[in-house]
């Protein structure tokens, strides 16, 4: 990213007169340390390419990219949950890109790409969870919650956090996740009884565990490796997978139909595919599962492999009626409700 006064002065010399900088507008959907990370190391090594960037959750993404379907304000979308970039697809508010770094990539990468006809694709993965406060759970007694079914413990009245599946990738993962394992009235009934021990519905996904890192609030449900991330940091913070299962995300990119500088999107596309890049998520803070085959999963990152992870459906839960049906009625049932 630029300052005001590079653009003024910087650009002027980097460039000839009449010359304009080659520019991307990117949204990220990730915690903002790594597409901030990830922007200025692709400055530096696209020093022609001047990119402009916003954090968004990828609920609030995949709206912005909606609102400006007849008007394409966004070249590329990295980060952020799936199932809307899957929904993003369905739209056609993404186009078909067959990068040539698609041979390098894990199957569940590859198969987020087959299922959407090449208009998005795999860059990370990660499980479901939890994060709670071990000082705050061992002064109030609370015991370690092993289970969903655990979280309707009244004993954590007021102590759990979660955002707002609207706004969130992370919430409409846990969403879907609970009406996969239960079946979908009985997903709206837990959600309902759990509501009682819920304090906030946040914006971010990864909102809750910070919030329990920094003692405000007890347990955040959240991807596990944003629970690692504030364990890595220090806090007091133990990372919780259910006994009943739980979902995972496929972290997606995906190039906006009609972008405005779609070559540019392409080179950032191809590059943030390779392991050299992907090796850096760690470095800052991020514990995702890299996509490209070759590439180290960081050793603090929970291993999917040993956790009990659902068939998670991602073509149904990911189409745009699903998402909108499901969400509709979260707003209805239980964003309704007041809170305590
Ligand atoms: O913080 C990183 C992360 O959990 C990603 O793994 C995920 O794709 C994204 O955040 C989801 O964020 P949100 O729930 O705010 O859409």
């Amino acid at each position: 990213m630029k300052t005001l006064e590079y653009l003024l002065l910087g650009s002027a010399a980097a460039f000839p007169a009449g010359a304009m900088a080659a520019e991307l507008n990117l949204i990220c959907s990730a915690d903002v340390v790594i597409c901030e990370k990830l922007v200025s190391e692709f400055e530096t090594s696209h020093p022609e390419i001047d990119v402009n960037m916003v954090r968004l959750s990828s609920g609030e993404a995949y709206a912005k990219v909606r609102a400006e379907a007849r008007n394409p304000q966004t070249d590329l979308w990295w980060g952020g949950t799936g199932d809307p970039h899957l929904q993003a697809a369905h739209d056609g508010l993404s186009t078909q890109y067959k990068s040539p770094m698609l041979d390098e990539l894990q199957d569940w990468a590859r198969g987020q790409a087959e299922t959407s006809d090449y208009h998005t694709v795999g860059v990370y993965s990660g499980a479901l969870g939890w994060g709670f406060n071990t000082e705050i759970f061992a002064d109030k007694g609370i015991e370690a919650p092993q289970c969903w079914a655990d979280l309707l413990d009244p004993a954590l009245k007021g102590e759990i956090q979660i955002a707002d599946p609207n706004s969130s990738g992370t919430a409409y993962t846990t969403l879907a996740t609970l009406v996969q394992i239960m079946g979908e009235d009985e997903a709206f009934d837990y959600l309902k009884k759990m509501h009682a021990n819920v304090s906030q519905y946040t914006k971010s996904g990864s909102a809750p565990v910070k919030a329990a890192a920094r003692g405000e609030t007890g347990l955040g449900i959240v991807f596990q490796h944003d629970a690692v991330a504030q364990a890595v940091e220090g806090f007091p913070i133990e990372v919780g997978s259910p006994c009943e299962g739980t979902g995972y995300e496929i972290g997606s990119m995906s190039l906006i139909d009609g972008a405005q500088n779609e070559e540019e999107a392409k080179i950032f596309y191809d590059w943030v595919l390779t392991p050299e890049v992907q090796n850096m998520m760690p470095d800052a803070g991020s514990y995702q599962i890299p996509s490209n085959a070759a590439a180290t999963p960081p050793k603090e990152a929970p291993d999917l492999t040993a956790l009990k992870l659902i068939d998670y459906d991602f073509a149904q839960y990911g189409s745009a009626e699903r998402r909108k049906e499901l969400l509709a009625r979260w707003d209805e049932e239980v964003g309704s409700l007041p809170l305590q």
